[in-house]
């Protein structure tokens, strides 16, 4: 069975991360969010398609470096074509039922119950479906009791708002759904298609646990919490010394350096250096970030490659990858 991960968009709202990493790379406990999703597929799933375009090349690096059972190609896609085109563009790789998976959805649906709750409604496509408090930064569904969806609603304002049921961006679809998709412009699927499917019948699939749209840096966090929470732990160290103090939740990548300095609530990618006393808060240090002593950095993200000078005070701030901060 195939299944296709969305992950060609810009990530224009997790930049600076996003200069230099695509956005399905990004660590979570030190695995990248893509790694997350595959790993969540049932093990029906022996071909992922990556439908891809903005920094692909270090998908592919990735994935060319990285044993996995299964199969997995990575797709360039022309331009980008929005969630339908993408999958219209790696039509070629689908044969069956398939999947299709937000590259930046964290959560613990049950993938293996999804599909089997597909397979009994048989219907076109089935969509996970997920219960927020206020549903007007979403695609909100209207579910009858059978789980049938009968309308669809973009981003309502919080009185028109016919339910807070959202799209929270799983599907599995059948081949025919391919046939609705035009070939040669942008698509969005959920937009333009969906709302045609729903006379063939289309199902939504609710579930509980968690669910996070990581597409900001904040998100980033609340992922980091939610999943250390789950597991009961409150930090994570890869392959690093770390002589510092970790408080809170924290992560920290492989190949760091922490001298005695201090870490709370952050998120520290791999190779980053830390020299003793310096205070890292509620921040994110990018790969290879370089943070000399006696430095502080509050609430803010330092992007990938960068270098902070001695003594340095950064406080709400978002830098950009590869610079010296004096
Ligand atoms: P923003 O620029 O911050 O809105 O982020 P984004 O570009 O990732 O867009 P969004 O969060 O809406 O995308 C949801 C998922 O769909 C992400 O996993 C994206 O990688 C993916 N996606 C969005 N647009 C495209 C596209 O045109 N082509 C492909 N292949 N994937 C897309």
């Amino acid at each position: 069975m195939e299944a296709v991960i969305l992950a060609g968009g810009l990530g224009t709202r997790m930049r600076p991360l996003t200069y230099t990493t695509p956005k399905p790379l990004l660590p979570l406990l030190n695995k990248p969010l893509v790694m997350h999703i595959i790993d969540s597929f049932p093990e029906r799933v022996d071909e992922v398609v990556l439908a891809a375009n903005y920094k692909i090349d270090k998908l592919r690096e990735y994935f060319e470096e990285v044993e996995m059972e299964r199969e997995v190609h990575v797709v360039d896609e022309p331009e980008p074509r929005g969630t339908g085109g993408a999958v219209k563009n790696v039509e070629d790789h689908i044969n069956d039922t398939f999947f299709v998976v937000n590259g930046d959805i964290v959560s613990d649906i049950d993938l293996g119950n999804f599909l089997k709750y597909h397979e009994r409604r048989g219907g076109v496509g089935t969509l996970s479906a997920w219960e927020v408090e206020d549903p007007s930064e979403f695609g909100v569904m209207d579910l009858e009791k059978g789980g049938r969806i009968k309308r669809f609603q973009e981003k309502p304002g919080l009185e028109e708002a016919f339910s807070n049921v959202i799209n929270a961006g799983h599907y599995i679809l059948e081949p025919e759904v391919l046939d609705m998709i035009p070939s040669d412009r942008k698509v969005s699927i959920e937009r333009e298609i969906f709302p045609r499917l729903l006379s063939d019948g289309l199902f939504g699939y609710e579930f509980e646990g968690y669910w996070i749209d990581c597409g900001r840096p904040e998100s980033l966090f609340e992922a980091q919490r939610t999943l250390l929470d789950v597991m009961s732990e409150k930090v994570m160290v890869g392959d690093s010394s770390v002589e510092g103090k970790l408080k809170g939740h924290v992560s920290v990548g492989d190949d760091c350096e922490l001298e005695a300095c201090e870490v709370i609530d952050s998120i520290i990618f791999d190779g980053v250096k830390i020299g003793s006393g310096s205070l890292i808060k509620d921040s994110i240090l990018g790969n290879d970030v370089v943070v000399e002593e006696d430095v502080r950095i509050e609430s803010s993200i330092v992007a990938d490659g960068s270098y902070v000078e001695d003594g340095k005070i950064i406080k709400d701030k978002n830098l950009k990858p590869e610079e010296e901060y004096k």
